[in-house]
């Protein structure tokens, strides 16, 4: 391989490169498509709720009426978190990141879990019914525990979406609001091998427990490049203001080198199915509010990029899923710092559903530890390793 060649291969970040087969989900980035276990995303989006959408990728199949009643009721049954969690999470200082404390109550849940010392499939799908359950709880109770408020314990008559929503306010949810959200966990539940599920796949291939796998990915996704992107894409937005200040905001993130956030995307080139789909539900929600304001800006923030784009390099540049998530979560009242692990607690059906994949091996191989190379170029000492002086002579 010459240098070039070589340089090449280490400058991908991965892209293209196959790294495991998978059941689970599939992106075709040149044709906007995403399915989920066969399932278009938009069949999805319109025809199931959150919990159908996760039992299919934790079981493979849509669940019967009777199944999905079964597994809703265990998810109700799961949905608290030990007390000793909440005493701990009233230690943590109030400005602490909504993502920081997501992660650490992951691991807190680990240490209530004795399931972790329990081989085999049946304690990985418990311990997934629990993670599923509890993260929507744990992001809810430290939202409150942050505003000074006592949490407020989740309603059994809710579904999952309505739930977190009343959670996090004391408040039933208006019936649209909880159908948006619930769309918006279909949406974001799964989307094959991104950055938090190959970090949640490659701590699973170690035989680590699936609250170790999953510790990890949320850190995955807190990056902006990644699920930190829908935080960002709002925080311009505010930025921005008002629409006649958004192409030179453009112009000049761009000469800055910064990115736009919401846009762009590694696999997708063309607009995201996801987005299209959130698209129109920020339109109606800024409709319904009296306030389109947020809608809008996303538009000419949107077209400006774009035209932008061409300008200088060319291409068309693609929407990507956090674009519109964050106008649509800002209209729920959601918090700006909450928008990333509102993502986290719908795409743990995901990480869940590949932890337990990497746990059998997949389809078309076994369970094996992923371990990648990398190319030495620190230091040699001449053509040789150096010659370690003892430390008073160095
Ligand atoms: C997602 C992302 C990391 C993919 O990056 P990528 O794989 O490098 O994308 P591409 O190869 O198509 O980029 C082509 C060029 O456009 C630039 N670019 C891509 N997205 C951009 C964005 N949102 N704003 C400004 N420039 C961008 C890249 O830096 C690259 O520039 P270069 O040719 O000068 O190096 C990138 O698009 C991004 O940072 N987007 C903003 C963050 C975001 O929304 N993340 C959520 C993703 S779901």
């Amino acid at each position: 391989m010459t240098d070039e060649e070589c340089q090449i291969t280490l400058n991908t970040g991965l892209r293209g490169v196959k790294i495991a087969s998978t059941r689970i989900s599939d992106v075709d980035g040149d044709a906007g498509r995403l399915i989920y276990r066969g399932y278009e995303i938009a069949d999805l989006a319109d025809h199931t709720t959150f919990e159908e959408t996760a039992y299919l990728l934790l079981y493979e199949n849509l669940p019967s009426l009777s199944e999905l009643k079964h597994f809703k009721d265990s998810l109700i049954r799961e949905r608290e978190i030990p007390q000793a969690i909440i005493a701990a999470l009233k230690t943590c200082p109030s400005d602490s990141h909504p993502m920081d404390i997501l992660q650490a109550g992951v691991s807190l849940l680990a240490s209530h879990d004795s399931d972790i010392k329990t081989p085999g499939p049946e304690a990985s799908d418990r311990i997934a019914l629990r993670l599923i359950a509890r993260m929507a709880t744990l992001v809810a109770v430290w939202d409150r525990i942050r505003n000074g408020l006592e949490p407020v314990p989740p309603n059994p008559e809710l579904d999952h979406a309505a739930n977190f929503l009343y959670m996090l306010t004391g408040k039933i949810p208006d019936s649209r609001t909880a159908r948006f959200l619930d769309v918006c966990l279909v949406l974001h539940a799964e989307h094959s091998f991104n950055a938090s599920t190959f970090a949640a796949r490659e701590v699973a291939s170690t035989r680590a427990h699936m609250y170790a796998a999953v510790g990890a990915a949320v850190g995955s996704l807190s990056g902006e490049l990644h699920g930190g992107a829908n935080a960002r894409v709002m925080q311009m937005l505010i930025k921005i203001g008002d629409i006649n200040r958004v192409a030179s905001y453009v112009q000049e993130e761009l000469d800055s080198g910064r990115k736009i956030m919401g846009l762009g995307h590694a696999v997708y080139n063309v607009d995201d199915p996801r987005a299209m789909i959130l698209e129109p539900m920020s339109r109606i929600l800024g409709e319904k509010s009296g306030n389109p304001i947020w809608y809008q800006l996303s538009n000419a923030l949107k077209e400006q990029t774009r035209v932008a784009f061409q300008q200088r390099k060319g291409i068309d540049i693609p929407v990507n899923v956090d674009f519109y998530s964050a106008s649509v979560y800002y209209y729920m009242n959601i918090p700006v710092d909450l928008f990333t692990p509102v993502f986290a607690l719908s795409r743990i059906a995901g990480w869940a559903a590949h932890v337990i994949e990497e746990q059998v091996g997949g389809p078309f191989s076994k369970p094996v530890l992923y371990r990648p190379e990398s190319e030495y170029i620190g230091d040699y000492c001449g053509p040789d390793v150096c010659t370690l002086k003892p430390i008073g002579s160095r």
